[in-house]
Order: C-alpha cells, then structure tokens, then sequence
C-alpha cells in the first residue's frame, strides 16, 4: 500500500489517477490547506474506485505513524507542501516547517515503522538561475528564494539519511520543471484560489475572459522572441513519472535524483499561440517589465529519466493547453 501525502493537490491527485491505472493500491494524507476534498470525489469517479482519505497534517508524527501501521505502508510518495514563492519570502518558517520540518517528521515516522522507500517532489527552483541549459542533474545547486532553499534542504537530508544507512533506504528525488496541463476527463486540473501568479493558469482565465488580458512579463531577453523561455510538462506525463520511479526503486536501493521535464524549450509567445489554437479564442497579452527573480531561460535535459527510469514525456504543448482548456470550461472546477 503507497501512502501519497498531498494526494488531493495538483500533481497529487494525477499521480493518484495514474497509480489507480497501473492496479497500485494507495491512500491519501491532506490536511486540505490549498484543495478542496471535492478533488477526491471528482478522481473516484476517474478511477472507479473508493478512495481511503485521511484528513489530516504531514507535520503530525502520531498520526503518520498511525497511518503507516494501520494500512500497511509500504513507501511513500510524498507532495504535501507549499509551493508559492512570494508567500515563502513574506514567511519563511513558514516554508520551512511545512517542507523542512514535515519531511524530517515523515522520515523519522517511515524509519521508525520500517518504511524506507520515499519519491520527493523537489523543483527545478533548486538550480536557481542556471548557468546553462539544458540543466543537468549535476549542475549547481543555487536556489534563490526560501521555497527554493525549503526543496533543496530536504533533498539534503533524503542525501544524508542515505549515507548514514547505506543501502538501507530506497528515495528520489525528482525535480519537476513547470508542471502544466490538466486531466483529459476534465475532472481534475490545477485551481488556484487567487489570482494566478503562473503563466498557464493566468492564460486560461484570459482565454475564459475572466482576466482582460496577460501581462507578458518582458519583451527583450536575449531568447528567439524576447519572452521568457520555460520547459513546461503536462502533468499527466508527470504523474507516470512517479510510477517509473517507484517502480525503479522496487530495484534499486540508495538515491535517484532526476530531471522531470520534457527537454523542449517554450517560449510565453509560443504558449500563448498554442492556447489560442487550442481554444479557438484569442488571448490579448501586453508585454510589461520583466518580473523581479525571474531568469531569462531554463530547460532540462530529460536522458537521466530516459535512461534509469525508461520515462520519457508523451504529451505536447497542444495538448497541454486543450486539457486547461476543457478543466477551464468544465463544471467540475467549480465544485
Ligand atoms: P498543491 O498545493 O496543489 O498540492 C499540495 C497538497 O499538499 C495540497 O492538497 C495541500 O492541501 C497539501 N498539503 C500542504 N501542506 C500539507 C501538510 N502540512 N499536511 C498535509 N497536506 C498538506 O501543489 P502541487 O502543485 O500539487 O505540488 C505538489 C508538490 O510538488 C509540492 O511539494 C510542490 O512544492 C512540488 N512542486 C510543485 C511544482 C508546481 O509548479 N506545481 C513544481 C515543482 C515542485
Ligand atoms: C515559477 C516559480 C518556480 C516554480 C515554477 C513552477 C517564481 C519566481 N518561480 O517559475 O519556483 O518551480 O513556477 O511552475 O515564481 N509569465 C508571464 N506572465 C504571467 C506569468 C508568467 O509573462 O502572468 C512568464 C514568466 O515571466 C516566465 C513564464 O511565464 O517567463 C513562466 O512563469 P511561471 O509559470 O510563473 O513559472 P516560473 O517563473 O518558471
């Protein structure tokens, strides 16, 4: 049985639908702080089946430890946390203790009850602004802002728990690009509750004529078309790559750390123009300053996954944005 803490976010509940479409029975761990359990009810319709929830916080170690005897855990894939960069800069503990504090007390509960394998979702934030691209796993580590500075820590203590056991725990570590994209049933997608700081969301409620038009921002980095470069990834390709790991690490003790990204780099002009085709309206934009801490361009080299985990992306940026497109319209982000 495969605890996701997380499971009823984003990535957590296409990760949810897809180990439901490889037979792999789970549960899921949310204290619900940034979804709704409506998202839960929405993937059991996906998946056909009755999901097991427990509402609750990672950061609870009686509870997790529950948890892990109570289902009979056997590894862990671990989302729940924050992920908003400016809040993290307003309040750093509070970062810190979510994603620093949460994974140590997750571990030292998996330690305790015998459960050692454990895929991390970390971020290509923990290269920071990187010196070239495609970004490989072994390039520095730099992270710029404290959620960047929260992923990289706990990447450090999965490292250290790995030499002080060695050969004892089985964890990876993935950093994900820009994650992007929706279901293809329309049930599931990503629903911020506020405005949108990321491009694809923001995008789509233009395109919905929520928002009067996108604020591209900067016009003049030194890329093709002077926009900022992102390699974004649709999140269902995302999810099996949680699968591939976990079925690596069935094989494979020790650490995995590896790139999840598509290896294609994708201009916001690019975007914009796939959102239009996509959708069939147009998406009016005005180019702005460029935002503060952003980098001109980042893409990953994707062979790492390739190579171990036989994972490569399937899903182009067409159909990235026809899948935001149906979530965007569908009654089912409104419940
Ligand atoms: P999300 O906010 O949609 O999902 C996170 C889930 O964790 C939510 O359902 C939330 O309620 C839950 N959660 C948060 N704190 C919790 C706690 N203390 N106890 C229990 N549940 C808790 O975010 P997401 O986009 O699905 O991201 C999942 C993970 O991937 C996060 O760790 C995030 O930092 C990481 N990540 C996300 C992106 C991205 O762009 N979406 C990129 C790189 C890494
Ligand atoms: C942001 C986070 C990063 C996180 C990633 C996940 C920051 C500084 N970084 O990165 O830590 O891992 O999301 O997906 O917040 N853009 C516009 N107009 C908009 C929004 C975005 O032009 O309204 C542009 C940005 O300048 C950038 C591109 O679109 O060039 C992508 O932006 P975004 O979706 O916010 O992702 P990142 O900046 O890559």
């Amino acid at each position: 049985m495969i605890l996701v803490t997380g499971g009823a976010g984003f990535i957590g509940s296409h990760t949810c639908a897809a180990l439901s479409e490889q037979g792999l029975p789970y549960v899921v761990l949310d204290n619900f702080c940034n979804s709704k359990p409506s998202v839960l009810e929405r993937l059991a319709r996906i998946t056909g089946q009755r999901l097991t929830l427990i509402e609750g916080d990672v950061r609870d170690g009686a509870l997790v430890s529950r948890v892990l005897r109570e289902h009979g855990i056997t590894a862990v894939i671990h989302f729940a946390g924050l992920k908003a960069v400016g809040e993290s800069v307003a309040d750093p503990l509070k970062y810190y203790d979510t994603n620093v504090a949460g994974t140590v007390t997750l571990l030292s509960a998996m330690r305790a009850a015998g459960v050692r394998t454990m895929v991390f979702s970390s971020s290509a934030t923990v290269y920071g602004d990187p010196v070239g691209s495609p970004i490989r796993e072994d390039a520095a580590l730099q992270p710029t802002n404290p959620y960047g500075h929260s992923k990289l820590m706990a990447e450090q203590l999965m490292a250290d728990l790995d030499r002080s056991e060695p050969g004892q725990w089985r964890l990876a570590r993935l950093r994900y690009f820009n994650p992007v994209g929706a279901h293809a049933s329309g049930l599931i997608g990503e629903d911020p509750q506020d405005v949108p700081n990321n491009l694809m969301p923001y995008v789509a409620q233009v395109a919905a004529g929520t928002r009067k038009e996108l604020s591209v921002f900067g016009g003049d980095y030194a890329t093709a078309d002077g926009t900022g470069v992102r390699d974004y990834i649709h999140v269902s390709d995302l999810a099996e790559g949680h699968v591939a790991a976990l079925r690596y690490l069935q094989d494979h003790a020790g650490l995995l750390t590896v790139n999840l990204g598509t290896g294609e780099p994708v201009s916001v002009l690019q975007m914009v123009k796939a959102f239009e085709r996509a959708s069939g309206v147009p998406v009016p934009y005005r180019i702005v300053d460029r935002r503060p801490g952003d980098v001109a361009a980042y893409w990953a080299d994707p062979d790492t996954a390739a190579r171990l985990l036989g994972w490569k992306t399937s899903r182009n940026v067409d159909q990235m944005c026809a899948d935001v497109w149906r979530w965007q319209n569908g009654e089912a982000r409104r419940l």
